[in-house]
C-alpha cells in the first residue's frame, strides 16, 4: 500500500488500533525499504511509515542538502523538514494512524531530519530515536518539548558526528523539556546490535504509554 503523498514511501498497517507508528527514515544513500527491517524487530507489531528522502546527492537519496560533510544547507533544510511534516498529516489522514503514537525512529541522516522536526514541529511526533545524531540547526527560540521520550545512541569512536555534537543537541533538547536517554557507546557510525537491542528495549518501555493514547483533534 503506497498513496503517493508527495515522498515515494512504504507503509505497512499496524497488528490493531492499539499499534504504534513507527516514522523510519533513513541515513544517505538509502531507501524506503532500508529500515522496514529495522522498525519491525524493534516493535514488532507496529505499523511502519518509510518515506525515501527527496533530495540527491550524486544519486545517493538523503532528506535535506548538504555544503560538505557535517555542513548543512540550512534554507533546504527548513524547507525539506516543514515538507517532511506535511507528509506525515497527509500519511496520517491518509492511512489512519494516529500522531499520538508516532515515533520517528532515524539513523545518520534520516535522524537528523527527525531531531529538525522535533525542533521545528513540537508536538507533531510522540517519542523519537536517533542513532548517530547532530545538530541540525541551533534554534532561536526553544521549543516546548515538555516530557517528550527521545533516545538519543551515539558513538565515541564515529568520525563522522564528533561526540561534543551530540551531547549539545542533547543539551538542546533538554533545555526543552524533553526526556532525554543519551547512551554512548565506544563505536563508530555504523549502527549496532547494542545499540538495536537498547533501543529495542526502551521502545519495549514506552509503548503501553502510546497504546492508550489519543490524538487531540
Ligand atoms: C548528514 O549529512 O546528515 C550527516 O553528516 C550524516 C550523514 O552523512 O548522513
Amino acid at each position: 500500500m503506497s498513496a503517493d503523498l508527495g515522498f515515494v514511501h512504504r507503509y505497512l498497517p499496524g497488528e490493531d488500533e492499539s499499534s504504534p507508528t513507527l516514522l523510519m527514515l533513513h541515513g544517505t544513500g538509502g531507501n524506503e525499504e532500508d529500515l522496514v527491517g529495522l522498525g519491525e524487530t524493534l516493535a514488532p507489531g507496529a505499523a511502519i511509515l518509510s518515506p525515501r528522502g527527496k533530495v540527491s546527492e550524486y544519486g545517493a537519496p538523503r532528506f535535506f542538502r548538504r555544503l560538505a560533510e557535517g555542513v548543512f544547507d540550512h534554507e533546504d533544510l527548513l524547507f525539506r523538514t516543514h515538507e517532511l511534516a506535511e507528509f506525515v498529516e497527509a500519511a496520517s489522514a491518509t492511512y489512519g494512524f494516529e500522531r499520538s503514537k508516532l515515533v520517528a525512529v532515524g539513523y545518520s541522516n534520516g535522524a537528523n531530519v527527525a531531531a529538525s522536526t522535533i525542533l521545528l514541529h513540537p508536538g507533531l511526533l510522540r517519542a523519537a530515536v536517533l542513532f548517530r545524531a547532530m545538530v541540525p540547526f541551533e534554534p532561536d527560540v526553544t521549543p516546548h518539548l515538555s516530557g517528550m521520550p527521545i533516545f538519543l545512541a551515539a558513538g565515541r569512536m564515529d568520525r563522522m558526528i564528533p561526540p561534543d555534537n551530540t551531547q549539545r543537541l542533547a543539551d538542546i533538547l533538554i533545555e526543552a523539556g524533553a526526556d532525554v536517554d543519551l547512551r554512548w557507546r565506544n563505536v563508530g557510525h555504523p549502527l549496532t546490535y547494542d545499540d538495536v537491542s537498547e533501543a529495542k528495549q526502551w521502545l519495549a518501555s514506552l509503548l503501553p504509554q502510546l497504546s492508550g493514547a489519543q490524538d487531540i483533534r
